[in-house]
């Protein structure tokens, strides 16, 4: 970690790391509940998984590099967005803005900022419903309002992006154009399988609810 020279800002270090961690724990077992909570009165589960991360020393320094900012902790706390990340990975297009949509409207939660590249992927093709929050988390003596991010995307957007993350990894952010394009085409696909898969359940669906209905008018 070269950008620790002091004593001080090692214990800072390690305090800001404790925050971004219980921080990440408090936003999945909010997650957890909602999912539970929605299996329990609608019988489905919303979310297929959560992964959740904390950012390492080395990219931290990186990416502060990448936007001209010193390696220092004020810095990473300010500039840096996700160093706590979670990404809520669920079935339908559907399910994404009923997720934000919760936890947006939690008490405790501060919305700082909202992308929505599913109405407006980006040019890559890359596909992800972004929110970035705060939780407050109660340390001895004082409460501290923790920075998360939030990536909410379906299972076939997520596939994606892992295959484009991979590849623009491999290429160092440079890939041919032929991949470019095929990449562009590949979330095509995504988005209409993501479109017809939410049509069939929506069908399946209204199925169950015709035979609620009979069962009780019968
Ligand atoms: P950084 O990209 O993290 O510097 O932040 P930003 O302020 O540009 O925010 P943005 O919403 O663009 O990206 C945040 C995160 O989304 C990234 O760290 C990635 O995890 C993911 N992401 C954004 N764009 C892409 C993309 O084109 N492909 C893939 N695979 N992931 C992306
Ligand atoms: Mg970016």
């Amino acid at each position: 970690m070269d950008f620790i020279n002091t004593t001080d800002e090692v214990s800072s270090w390690e305090e800001v790391m404790l925050l971004y961690n219980a921080a990440l724990r408090q936003v999945e077992t909010k997650m957890q509940i909602l999912n539970d909570e929605f299996q329990h009165v609608h019988q489905y589960n919303p979310i297929e998984h959560i992964k959740a991360r904390l950012k390492t020393a080395e990219s931290i320094v990186k990416k502060l590099k990448r936007h001209g900012y010193e390696s220092t902790v004020e810095n990473m706390v300010k500039y840096i967005n996700d160093i706590a990340g979670i990404r809520i990975i669920c079935s339908f297009t559907s399910d994404i803005y009923r997720i934000a949509d919760m936890i947006m409207e939690q008490q405790d939660i501060k919305v700082i900022n909202v992308k929505d590249y599913i109405t407006f992927p980006k040019a890559s093709g890359y596909k992800s419903y972004h929110i970035i929050v705060t939780v407050p988390v109660y340390l001895s003596d004082r409460v501290v309002d923790t920075k998360v991010e939030i990536q909410i995307r379906t299972v076939a957007m997520d596939f994606w992006a892992s295959l484009e993350h991979k590849i623009q990894y491999k290429f160092e952010g440079a890939a041919p154009d032929h991949i470019k394009e095929e990449l562009v085409e590949c979330s095509k696909l995504v988005a209409d399988l993501d479109a017809r898969m939410l049509s069939l359940n929506e069908e399946i669906l209204s199925v169950n609810e015709e035979k609620e209905t009979e069962k009780k008018g019968a």
